[in-house]
């Protein structure tokens, strides 16, 4: 591994001498054991601690496929499918490594008594299998977790329709929590040149959701001027979402839950900021009752920030919470746009305002290679900006985990792999500084 760690931070190695470097047997990697899917039942939520159920393990290297590439992982980063893989809900993970192992010889090696997690990466691509032409080994890259197959027509129009479409390091094995990952090469994206490894490795999951869910014609289709509600603005979706609608001359209203993320969606350039803290927004009056007198002192507050205007769309991810009022509050003809349900999946809404003002509810899941490549694109251009806030190490990945189950986080929260320290992988300068303020607003908060 030392061999590999020297030739990336020697900078002048070239393709030759990393295909020549003779690769482990074994590396280290964050994984969940099988035989531990239960270790939490009954427990609620907020009590199942990804401390307990994450390990750093000593794993096998995995053979390399046709159309694959092993990648040296110099930073990954928490998504909130860690926190779901850590505490085994809404399912144990290891079912869709199972189903992954039925489909072919090749997809047999996912399934395993451990999952290897963690859907993002920087890092630099140490080997390629038959039939790789666009990267080689040298290649520094940051990897999207869109896992297709392609061999059915559906995948054809937009990958994401493919029956056999996965989240890479959530639903596929070998992800990026680790020293080396395996992935499809067509998850490969350059690696912003100005960003340092773990700035890098921290947009991949949301920074691509965010851009299909609010800016493609799959997802809202956003367009200049339109009014957008976003929930959780300065979570991992919702820095991406806002600084989308910012950059889309649009008017994002930020919803969040503390005077410190306030404070960081102003610093984004935010202008209309709703504490739903300080609110104290109850939506529903009991289990099982929603109260639409709260849906209305939502709207009534979303109005005196735009001069009367209702939103054209709402970028929704709390789900049961927050749905009946999103439905409520977004205006006639607008849109809905949803990606996630973290406070509950089976969701309440009074139709009446859905169909009587006729509103669509669009359903947005990660993004295909074409989406993901131009919300990368717009990070190496400097137009859109890493949100990351605090950086751990391989071995402190529970914790960084944890944090993020609590909602203590700002925007991401990295973690350093192979890369000894912050700081490291910079190669465009002159573009660094230029943007230096902006790449360090979540940093310390
Ligand atoms: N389908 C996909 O492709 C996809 C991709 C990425 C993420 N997701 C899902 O989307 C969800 C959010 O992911 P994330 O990375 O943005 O997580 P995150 O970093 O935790 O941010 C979510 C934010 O939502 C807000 N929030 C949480 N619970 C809420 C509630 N009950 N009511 C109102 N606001 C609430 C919080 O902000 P405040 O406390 O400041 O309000 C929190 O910071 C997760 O469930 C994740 O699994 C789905």
């Amino acid at each position: 591994m030392q061999e590999i760690l020297d030739a990336i931070l020697s900078t002048d190695a070239t393709s030759a001498d990393f295909a020549n470097i003779a690769l482990p047997e074994s590396y280290r990697a964050v994984t969940l054991h099988k035989d531990e899917e239960q270790m939490f039942a009954g427990l609620a939520s907020r009590d199942k601690d990804p401390r307990k159920s994450l390990h750093l393990d000593d794993v096998a290297l995995p053979e390399l496929g046709p159309g694959e590439a092993l990648v040296a992982v110099m930073a990954s980063s928490v998504n909130y499918n860690t926190v779901w893989s850590s505490i085994f809900e809404p399912v144990s993970t290891f079912g869709f490594l199972e189903r992954y192992g039925r489909l072919s010889p090749l997809t047999k090696r996912h399934d395993l008594p451990y999952h290897i997690l963690g859907s993002d990466l920087a890092g630099v691509v140490l080997r390629t299998g038959a039939g790789v032409n666009a990267w080689k080994p040298g290649d520094e890259v940051v990897a999207h977790c869109l896992s297709v197959e392609l061999e059915s027509p559906d995948g054809h129009n937009d990958t994401m329709m493919d029956p056999e479409q996965r989240i890479w390091g959530f639903e596929t094995n070998f992800g990026g929590l680790a020293q080396i990952a395996l992935v499809k090469t067509n998850q490969l994206l350059p690696k912003p040149k100005h960003l340092t490894w773990e700035e890098a490795a921290s947009p991949g999951l949301v920074n691509s959701t965010a851009y299909r869910q609010l800016v493609s014609q799959n997802g809202a289709g956003m367009k200049q001027g339109d009014n957008v509600l976003i929930w959780g603005a300065s979570g991992g979706l919702g820095s991406y979402a806002t600084q989308y609608a910012l950059a889309g001359g649009a008017t994002p209203i930020c919803v969040v839950s503390s005077e410190a993320k306030a404070e960081i969606c102003r610093a984004m350039g935010a202008e209309a900021i709703i504490d739903r803290s300080a609110e104290g927004y109850k939506f529903w009056k009991d289990e099982n009752n929603q109260d639409p007198r709260e849906w209305k002192r939502l709207g009534s507050k979303i109005r005196e920030f735009t001069g009367g205007e209702d939103v054209d769309i709402v970028f929704e991810h709390p789900g049961r919470e927050t749905f009946g009022a999103s439905v409520y509050v977004t205006r006639k003809g607008g849109t809905i746009v949803t990606c996630a349900s973290t406070s509950g999946f089976m969701h309440q809404y009074d139709n009446r305002y859905l169909w009587m003002s006729l509103k669509r509810i669009v359903g947005s899941h990660f993004a295909n290679y074409r989406e993901a490549f131009e919300a990368n694109r717009l990070v190496a251009k400097g137009k859109i900006h890493p949100t990351l806030s605090k950086v751990y190490s391989l071995e402190e990945t529970g914790q960084a985990a944890l944090d993020v189950h609590q909602n203590k986080h700002q925007g991401k929260v990295g973690v350093l792999c192979l890369a000894p320290q912050e700081g490291m992988g910079v190669r465009d300068h002159e573009l660094r500084a230029k943007h230096l303020p902006a790449i360090n607003r979540f940093r310390d908060i």
